[in-house]
């Protein structure tokens, strides 16, 4: 197919205009982060683009409108004007129905879309016309690394779950002898050791705490090791080949669940403090603290559930809150990337900015998509009016009914987006 060039910005074939570039300041509650920094910024008008950001987007990441107007960016005041003419606007969220009229037909809005959840939106921006790519959608390629905003942003998650759990927990972390006498060090469990989770024990660790860690990923064991804590694992056949060859956990069988509850039942009585990020992509994320085992907890312990968005780990764990049940605190904020906003809007800014230098040609300063690259048909949801993502094609008819199976396929489903969704 080769490339194809954005309509209109070639000025009769001759003069380049500029890509105009937006970032409209985010109208989700509890989102802190903007999809820019005035790092990228720079960058992206060294590369010929003219960038329009909304005056008042990087307030709550610290980044001001000086900053940015430093930076090279133009301010304007509404999302309208913001929006107008664009070629591409950048976006952490996802846009609201009723701001899809702000995006220019034909523009390329690139941001994080739930694709697994927001079926029915996708189906209308691509019906406005929009282009439409989701950057967690990003191939787990080596190439591709500096682009993804899953790690970036769980890696962020991972460090501040350890500090959430700290500001609950009424006890010290390390060991410390004092001539008062000797705290003893808290014991730290986390539940699931990829991105976020390896973070949590690296920081757990650095605070002076005992960590321990389980995954049902093999490659993770080693992981866990490196970073200082001990594994904690069912290591059967199951657990030797429950990694996919994305790099992602596959929903284990109902008997490999019972050998694992079993043996978590018996550490977890001993933790106190638990980090759960467990997650299996498409599919609601594995329930692995029952009421049985928060009750077995020493009064005071702590639980941080970074899985609550996907329904959670752990049983009595609420989206959005810190409750209080059987002497246990569950932990159960939303969307904690944007609890450290500054760091996670940088790098998830940087991340975009990766991607944008793979999708605009540097001489002649247009956007020049190549629609056979691995990255772009991993992450191109809508392209001229239409859905072309292959596992969300269907996104627009309801999900199918179905049971969830002992084994997962490589890729996640999209008949399971509708159990995912479900807290
Ligand atoms: P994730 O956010 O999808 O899941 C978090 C963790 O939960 C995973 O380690 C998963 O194995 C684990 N998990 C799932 N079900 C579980 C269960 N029932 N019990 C215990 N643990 C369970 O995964 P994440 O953090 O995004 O990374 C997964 C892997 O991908 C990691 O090995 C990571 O290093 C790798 N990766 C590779 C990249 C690349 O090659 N470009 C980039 C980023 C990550």
């Amino acid at each position: 197919m080769g490339h194809l060039h954005a309509a209109g910005i070639i000025d009769e074939g001759i003069y380049p205009v500029a890509l105009k570039i937006a970032v409209p300041k985010t109208t989700t509650a509890n989102e802190a982060r903007v999809a820019a920094s005035p790092e990228t910024v720079k960058k992206l008008i060294d590369m010929g683009c003219e960038v329009r950001i909304e005056s008042g987007a990087g307030t709550t990441a610290s980044v001001t409108d000086e900053m940015f107007k430093e930076a090279g960016a133009k301010i304007s005041k509404t999302a309208a004007e913001t929006c107008k003419g664009a070629n591409i606007v950048l976006s952490v969220q996802p846009p609201k129905e009723s701001e899809i009229e702000l995006l220019p037909k034909g523009s390329l809005l690139v941001c994080l879309m739930n694709p697994h959840d927001n079926g029915p939106l996708i189906d209308k921006l691509a019906k406005a016309g929009i282009n439409v790519f989701a950057m967690e959608l990003v191939p787990r390629i080596t190439r591709a690394q500096a682009m993804d905003v899953l790690s970036s942003q769980a890696n962020l998650a991972g460090y501040k779950a350890v500090l959430d759990a700290a500001e609950q927990f009424a006890r010290a972390f390390p060991m410390m002898m004092t001539a008062a006498g000797t705290v003893s060090p808290a014991r730290i469990f986390v539940m699931g050791a990829g991105v976020a989770g390896l973070q949590a024990v690296a920081t757990a660790k650095r605070l002076g705490a005992i960590v321990s860690a389980t995954d049902v990923r093999p490659a993770s064991k080693e992981q866990v090791e490196s970073l200082g804590g001990s594994f904690v694992a069912v290591e059967d056949d199951e657990f030797k080949e429950a990694e996919t060859a994305g790099g992602y956990a596959k929903e284990m069988s109902a008997a490999y669940k019972k050998k694992q509850a079993a043996l978590v039942e018996e550490h977890i009585a001993k933790q106190d403090i638990v980090i759960t990020t467990a997650l299996i992509p498409g599919r609601p994320a594995p329930k692995l603290i029952s009421e049985k085992m928060i009750k077995s907890m020493k009064p005071g312990s702590v639980i941080v559930d970074l899985a609550v968005e996907r329904g959670g780990n752990s049983e009595l764990s609420e989206a959005g809150k810190v409750v209080k049940k059987h002497g246990v605190t569950i932990v159960g904020h939303n969307n904690v990337p944007s609890r450290i906003a500054a760091s996670s809007a940088a790098l998830y800014a940087k991340n975009l900015l990766n991607l944008l230098n793979i999708l605009i040609d540097k001489e002649s300063g247009t956007l020049t998509i190549d629609w056979e690259d691995e990255v772009v048909q991993g992450i191109a949801l809508t392209k001229d009016g239409k859905l072309i993502h292959p596992q969300f094609s269907s996104a627009k008819k309801p999900a199918a009914k179905k049971t969830t199976k002992s084994t997962t396929p490589e890729k996640p489903e999209t008949s399971s987006k509708k159990a995912a969704n479900s807290k």
